[in-house]
């Protein structure tokens, strides 16, 4: 997709215009106001927010798109406008789009959100359906903006071409990515951006005293990895680590999910892509922050091989855990993950994972859980979900009763609780691997993975949900 700054009037085949309810709209040209007002007039489009009316003219088509009343809008409901009328355009035969932003000149970071709704209304995951003579590909490929902020454009561009990478990484199903496929997507990632990159096989995990993600993976034919990937500019001004939970398929293991539970869970390795597409975005916006991603990635399948309810197992710290529920694995390889995020001894810790279904009962599709130890780590990404329009709601890190639940009669801790508060639970269940009183925060995105169908900047599928809070976090910081 090319965005260019519009050249005087210049109108190619379709034109975009966002409107208020209740605004006389006075820009391009007085074709354009007229068709307008007349519309208005008629009651025909009257900026109502959602709604979409194409107006075919003599040449290409007008698309007017309702943001309802001006002092309820806010930037996302902006970006997920302009994706949703550049995404009806490219549907549209049409190549090339005049976006009129003028209108919109007093929101902050407009062009960011253009950038970002150009490159994401653009994606869909159809790579596998055969193109017949009934195929219509997408056809936009060139936007013309009135308001061009070159740096802002650039921005949203790589933020969303992060976030499509990971999209395309978790729609893939099982039978594509397994632990060790992903390893290579990391690999082949790393040497593109001249990132560390170590991957560590079963017997390495084991060797390193990674008990818990051992124990997940051990059931499944398709061995678990351990990726470590680094991004280091010369001279950074802090070391942040990103923790993703990589499970490829979590079939609950012996402690077998029933079948509308299992479906969709290719998507619990949505953490892990978005740390791959988070260390994409950062080396290629030359972030001045160390970036470290770490994913444990395992398959968890029911097998003779598999673990089992009452195991006790070691994880890197040596703390033992008794299982109690095998389907509770992301807390296990996470627990290894965030061990040895912490002997980094880094500025900050993020972990995401798609881990509870009890965060996604609390909070819905739209909303992911924010966990932390830290009111300033929690503050700064809050404020970076803001800007994103990825929605995060700040969850309790304590719970005197909680807490007493995660001790178990044989070992250290047991990996599951109750079903009540069992977003809190897991939470407090990381936090037994956080060391040396780094700052921490963890994202539970469980349910905001994963679209049924398409809606505003998303299309049906993964939505990566994350890649650009943590990017917006990271180019905050430098
Ligand atoms: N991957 C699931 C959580 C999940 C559920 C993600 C729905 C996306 C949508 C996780 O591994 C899991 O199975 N959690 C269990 C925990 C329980 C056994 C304590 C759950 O949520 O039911
Ligand atoms: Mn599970
Ligand atoms: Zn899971």
């Amino acid at each position: 997709m090319q965005i260019k700054r519009v050249e005087d009037i210049y109108l190619p085949d379709s034109l975009l215009v966002l409107l208020f309810e209740g605004e006389k709209f006075s820009g391009i040209n007085n074709e354009i106001c007229e068709i307008i007002e007349t519309l208005k007039s008629r009651r025909d489009f009257t900026g109502k927010k959602g709604s979409l009316l194409r107006v075919p003219l003599i040449q290409g088509n007008l698309y007017l798109l309702g943001l309802g009343k001006r002092e309820d809008c806010k930037l996302n409901l902006i970006r997920d406008s302009l994706a949703k009328g550049l995404r009806n355009i490219g549907r549209n035969h049409n190549k090339s789009a005049f976006v009129y932003l003028e209108n919109l000149k007093n929101f902050d970071s407009l062009c960011v959100a253009l950038g970002e709704a150009a490159i994401l209304c653009a994606y869909s995951f159809d790579k596998y359906k055969t193109k017949d003579e009934d195929y219509e590909a997408f056809s936009l490929n060139e936007i013309y903006t009135d308001i061009y902020d070159d740096k802002e454009i650039s921005q949203g561009v790589k933020f969303a071409e992060s976030q499509v990478y990971s999209r395309e990484l978790a729609n893939e199903p099982g039978c594509v990515i397994t632990p060790e496929k992903l390893a290579e997507h990391a690999k082949k990632l790393a040497d593109k951006l001249n990132l560390e990159c170590e991957i560590w096989d079963e017997n390495k995990i084991k060797s390193e005293k990674m008990g818990a993600l051992l124990a997940v993976g051990i059931g499944s034919k398709n061995p678990p990895r351990f990726i470590h990937l680094a991004y280091k500019p010369a001279n950074p001004v802090k070391k942040i680590a990103i923790v993703g939970k990589g499970i490829t398929f979590d079939s609950g293991g012996l402690n077998i999910k029933p079948d509308q539970f299992m479906l969709t869970m290719k998507g619990d390795k949505t953490g892990a892509c978005n740390v791959l597409g988070i260390l994409k975005g950062a080396a290629e916006l030359n972030l001045n922050v160390e970036v470290h991603g770490i994913i444990a990635a395992a398959e968890n399948m029911p097998s003779g091989s598999a673990y089992k309810p009452d195991d006790i197992i070691r994880a890197r710290n040596g703390k033992t855990i008794e299982i109690n529920n095998t389907d509770a694995e992301g807390r296990l390889v996470l627990a290894d993950a965030l061990c040895f995020a912490s002997e980094l001894k880094p500025d900050a810790i993020i972990d995401m994972a798609t881990l509870t279904g009890a965060c996604a009962v609390a909070l819905g599709k739209n909303r992911a859980g924010l966990f932390a130890n830290n009111d300033e780590l929690a503050d700064k990404l809050l404020d970076s979900s803001t800007k994103s329009g990825e929605p995060y709601w700040r969850m309790p890190l304590e719970d005197e009763i909680i807490s007493e639940s995660l001790k178990s009669p044989f070992a250290d801790l047991v990996n599951c609780g109750e079903r009540y508060g069992g977003a809190i639970f897991a939470a407090l269940f990381l936090k037994e691997f956080i060391s040396n009183n780094i700052a921490w925060a963890h994202m539970d995105i469980a349910g905001v993975d994963f679209l049924d169908k398409e809606r505003g900047i998303y299309s049906k599928g993964a939505s990566s949900f994350g890649v650009r809070t943590c990017l917006n976090y990271l180019c905050g910081i430098c």
